[in-house]
């Protein structure tokens, strides 16, 4: 298969995450014969810093022009420290969001055997999680209007939703959990906010279409707490904007790490991948980034073109590295030496090379450069 995809890799430690997850793409299509092809496009501070947008026109027509988009991170504490801010790289990120439609975000979160002691939740609790997360991206608090008085004391943001916006997203979520345990869980607040009695009413009237599927809703502040007393018993979780941003940071700690998980941002025309971890600021260049959120994230781009097989490589690659601790300090404090290009040669030499797993640990421990 012939794949354009642009790569936005943003601020922080965007670009070296991203970086390895091309590297993983790049033995994919060797060893599948695929020609991906990546080109390049500014997003997010550097953005700003060259053009005075963070989300340059030539970017966007770039995005529309290409098969796929991998994003890596944006934000950068100049911004963040400055609340007068007008232009902020993040607005880069949502008006991307937008512009392209990616109204489904689906991140999944899962517990790997190999890391159940890494998690600061305890393993009996955890074992087992395999929750897949949508997350409502193009409505909701984020999107409506906002406002600030003249005298800078009152401020508001709008929390809009149309039906439309919630079905689309259903239907996605209900086709998911037919193809797992079938069960979905929808988080709202329906006891306070009338947008959340919406939510509720139109996904209970979908609900029926699909009868092999059963529903649970569960208030945000409860469904906060089961995420991390009982996750297993959660298989699709659906909510709207805010609430999944929320969530599925918290889910981050059930797997050991947020830099493990990956995300699609998807529409009716263009798809996004891309890490949910931010950009890191404090470890940019440092080399201690953990880079397979983003890896995992090309894995969900392939299965995105049907190509399962090309995925399942990557992420056995993955498991791989998770299993020989080849990961980065975030999972293994005491891997001091591991850094994110190591992982990142890692998966690409395992994808090529699978049955020479001892050379390829042996050598990334001695930091010398991989095979081939
Ligand atoms: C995410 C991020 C973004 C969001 C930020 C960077 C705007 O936290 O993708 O989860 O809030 O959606
Ligand atoms: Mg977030």
């Amino acid at each position: 298969m012939k794949l354009n995809i642009a790569v936005l890799a943003g601020d922080g430690i965007g670009p070296e995450v991203t970086q390895q997850a091309i590297k993983a793409l790049n033995a994919v299509a060797v060893e599948c014969n695929h020609q991906f092809y990546f080109k390049p496009a500014d997003v997010g501070a550097i953005a700003i810093d060259k053009t005075g947008n963070p989300l340059p026109e030539q970017t966007l027509d770039l995005c529309k022009n290409t098969d796929a988009i991998l994003f890596g991170s944006i934000g950068h504490p100049k911004y963040d420290n400055d609340p007068k801010a007008k232009v902020r790289p993040e607005q880069g990120l949502l008006a991307l969001r937008k512009s392209l439609g990616l109204y489904a975000n689906i991140r999944p979160v899962k517990a790997y055997e190999t890391l159940l002691d890494q998690s600061p939740l305890k393993r009996e609790i955890i074992s087992g999680t395999d929750i897949l997360m949508f997350r409502e991206l193009t409505g909701g608090i984020y999107f409506g209007q906002k406002e600030l008085s003249p005298d800078g004391n009152t401020a508001s943001d709008l929390c809009v939703y149309h039906r439309h916006e919630i079905e689309r997203i259903a239907h996605l979520a209900f086709k998911a959990a037919m193809n797992r345990k079938k069960k979905i869980t929808l988080v709202d607040k329906a006891n306070v906010l009338e947008s959340s009695r919406l939510w509720r009413r139109v996904i209970q009237e979908i609900a029926p279409e699909y009868p092999e599927v059963t529903l649970e809703v569960l208030f945000v502040d409860n469904a906060a707490m089961q995420l991390i007393l009982n996750p297993s018993a959660i298989d699709v979780l659906l909510t709207e904007n805010m609430f999944g941003d929320i969530l599925s940071d918290e889910a981050s700690v059930i797997g050991g790490s947020i830099g493990l998980l990956a995300s699609a941002s998807v529409g009716d025309q263009y798809a996004l991948f891309e890490p949910i971890h931010g950009s890191y600021p404090q470890a940019t260049g440092k080399g201690i980034a953990n880079p397979i959120a983003s890896i995992l994230s090309a894995a969900m781009l392939l299965q995105h073109f049907d190509l399962h097989q090309e995925a399942k490589m990557i992420e056995e690659a993955v498991e791989k590295a998770l299993e020989l601790d080849i990961v980065t300090p975030d999972l293994n404090p005491n891997n001091t030496g591991v850094t994110t290009s190591m992982v990142g040669d890692f998966i690409h030499d395992y994808i090529l090379h699978p049955e020479d797993r001892h050379l390829n640990s042996k050598h990334v421990y001695l930091g010398q450069s991989t095979i081939i």
